[in-house]
């Protein structure tokens, strides 16, 4: 294998048109953080760059929609955003932004230098335009019906139904987003990157020598290449974005995720200044790219296809890219607000950015989607990081903070027991290494924690509190070992939990740690004073996480009434067709569920008439109790129809609510029982 001197970490840049959500971070941005801070403490040279993906047509839709610049949408978002990474302890050596001055020049400078050198073939083609607007249609600003699964509001550039994804002018009965107008076809010409010039070094250089991807991303990638490259524009007609520095381009900007991968560049150049090439361009750097599934194509041929047009820089190495994250079963979804928000989480559940870290680490979505849900956070914080990890370490500080008043004690000659338990934890230490030099966090978690596991096996094997009153000398080696089992996870847990470590070391009165300390047995010395046991995590109490769910439940209830629309109108009748209906005035004398049926009542109705009984199915919305003597509006002329055996005389009448549910109609003012309405 190839030896690195250098390892340049990128992270997708986020669009900063929304705050960023747990399938984020579960994707993306904790194990780039996981990665960077492993090689941070194995001593090697790193540059963990993020930041910001700032141009693009959401963005322009959304400040359109709010009535602001798309410029006041990204400062607002990037300011959320980067807090909140802070927030998690996303350890970036840079955060930028691709509206920055420098990001600006050096997309605007890639991009000349390509064509200078010819890379780009320029094309014309007819494409959607808005008459009335005065502007090219991007295919996300026209809708319509998608070809596939005949969805009515297809975007132009994927349908959300069916998921195909689009061109604009596939879309059936296409309609502009801004005006509405039928849009009419134009010439327009752009710049295109033939990517089907490099697609034989890109089969070489991926499938031929990357045969060690991740398997999700080695077979998208030689599913694309197997269906041929095409050209790809990489210029649009938009008025957000870098403009294309080319004499006659007016009104035509850099496509957003040809600046975007070039964001990864500037921001570097932002971080190291004139020291940026030999992360971007000296052989013995390593690059590596963390996204998610959504943006292999690009990670992984498109970019990669115009470095190889610029001809100096490095390719990725790898793109150990995931899968997604789902929500309480359902996919995460930014325009449903169907999210955990990290700003949100971080102000909800203060204090527990590692929690949060954890539970995303042991369900991350590495080669399938996962889910994440709010009990199955609770359990693993309460039964995994406070019942094993937290427990043991307590156990351990406060027997060694009792027993010798927090000095570490001499050991003696070693056990059997002792032994086995200094192989197993080596044994984790080992597949630890090795699941994290593979991209394989889930795994890696599980060996970390299972140096926990080991220690409380270990303290409850051994009963130091039984033996203190009858071999005090050996209990003296058992805190000793418990006491470099901490010490240990100190270092383990270091790139996953890393606030609970700071706790930890501070605990421990630990010097600076490394990874190659991990799995020695002499890493706090006898008569080292270690401090008060303090708790490293606290139970998850139900009313937290049913708190959270509500706020799902209520999220779930807005998005069903916003998306409710009146029934379409029927078809137009006379009057004398209603006339027909004899609708009255009934009050109900009494009402009682009907037997085996979760669906009916059973009303005694005062009809003016004598009286009659109707059936109704609404037992879902109402206590029979609460509808005695209430006044209804019932159809009185319906021929008798049998339910459950019981005879019915009519209808009750309810009004349909968004939801679904029924709420029973009456009238306004008193009005006496037989009264009919018109
Ligand atoms: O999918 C996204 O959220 C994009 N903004 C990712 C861009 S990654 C990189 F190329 F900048
Ligand atoms: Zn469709």
């Amino acid at each position: 294998m190839k030896e690195f001197k250098r390892t340049l970490i990128t992270s997708a840049l986020p669009y900063a048109n929304g705050p960023v959500h747990i399938g984020h971070l579960a994707g993306v941005y904790v194990p780039a953080d996981i990665y960077a801070r492993y090689l941070r403490l194995k001593g090697e040279e790193v540059l963990f760059v993020g930041g910001s993906d700032e141009h693009g047509v959401p963005i322009t839709i959304k400040a359109k929609k709010e009535g602001v610049t798309p410029q006041d949408i990204v400062d607002r978002y990037h300011g959320i955003i980067k807090e909140s990474f802070e927030g998690l302890g996303i350890s970036f050596d840079v955060y930028g932004r691709t509206t920055s001055a420098t990001h600006r020049r050096v997309a605007s400078d890639f991009f000349r230098r390509l064509y200078d050198k010819g890379e780009f073939i320029e094309k014309t083609s007819e494409q959607l335009y808005d008459e009335q607007a005065g502007q090219f249609l991007a295919d996300r600003y026209v809708t319509g019906t998608c070809p596939h699964c005949g969805n009515e509001h297809a975007y132009g550039d994927q349908c959300e139904k069916c998921g195909t994804s689009l061109n604009a002018t596939d879309l059936i009965n296409p309609k502009s987003a801004i005006t509405g107008n039928t849009p009419v076809m134009k010439e327009t010409s752009h710049w295109y990157l033939p990517l089907d010039k490099w697609e034989p070094r890109l089969r070489q250089w991926i499938l031929e020598e990357h045969k060690e991807w991740k398997s999700n991303v080695y077979g998208q990638c030689k599913s694309w290449l197997d269906m041929g490259l095409q050209p790809r524009a990489v210029s649009r007609d938009l008025d957000w974005g870098i403009p294309v520095p080319v004499e006659g381009a007016e009104g035509k900007v850099l496509y957003v995720w040809f600046d975007a991968p070039i964001g990864y560049i500037s921001n570097t150049i932002d971080c190291v200044g004139d020291d940026w090439e030999k992360w971007w361009k000296d052989s013995s750097t390593r690059m590596l790219h963390f996204i998610g599934k959504d943006n292999i194509v690009f990670h992984c041929i498109v970019f990669p296809a115009m470095l190889m047009a610029d001809g100096s820089y490095n390719l990725p190495d790898n793109v150990p890219a995931n899968e997604f994250l789902n929500l309480e079963d359902d996919k995460i979804s930014t325009s449903r607000n169907w999210a955990v928000w990290l700003h949100e989480y971080l102000r909800e559940l203060p204090e527990r950015q590692d929690e949060l870290r954890y539970v995303l680490t042991a369900n991350a979505p590495e080669t399938k989607d996962n889910n994440f849900t709010w009990r199955d956070y609770q359990s693993r914080v309460n039964s995994e990081l406070v019942a094993i990890l937290g427990n043991f370490v307590n156990r351990a500080v406060v027997l060694i903070n009792k027993y010798y008043d927090g000095v570490i004690p001499q050991r003696g000659e070693l056990q059997p027991i002792d032994r086995e338990m200094m192989a197993s934890v080596a044994e984790s230490v080992k597949a630890l290494t090795e699941c994290l030099d593979n991209f394989k966090f889930r795994d890696a978690l599980k060996e970390a924690m299972n140096i926990a596991r080991i220690g409380n096996k270990y303290l409850a094997d051994c009963e130091p509190w039984k033996l203190i009153k009858t071999d005090p000398e050996r209990v003296k080696t058992i805190m000793n070992l418990a006491a470099q089992i901490c010490a240990n996870l100190s270092v383990a847990f270091a790139p996953f939990l890393p606030f609970m470590c700071d706790k930890l070391v501070k605990m421990l009165g630990e010097a600076k740690m490394s990874w190659d300390m991990l799995g020695s047995f002499d890493l706090i010395p006898a008569g080292h004073k270690i401090g008060e046991p303090v708790l490293l995590f606290e139970k998850i109490e139900d009313s937290v996480v049913e708190a959270q769910v509500q706020k799902l439940l209520d999220t779930k209830k807005a998005n069903e009434l916003e998306a409710w629309q009146p029934e379409v109108v029927k078809k137009d009748v006379g009057y004398e067709d209603f006339e027909k209906l004899d609708i009255r005035v009934g009050r109900v004398v009494e009402c009682s569920n009907v037997p085996k049926s979760k669906k009916l009542l059973e009303f005694k109705i005062d009809d003016g008439m004598g009286g009659r009984t109707i059936l109704s199915g609404i037992a879902a919305y109402y206590k029979p109790e609460d509808l005695i003597g209430k006044e209804v509006c019932f159809i009185a002329n319906f021929p008798p129809r049998k339910m459950m055996g019981r005879e019915s005389m009519g209808m009750i009448l309810s009004a349909v609510n968004a939801d679904g549910s029924l709420t029973v109609i009456g009238p306004q003012g008193e009005v006496k029982p037989g009264s009919t309405v018109g």
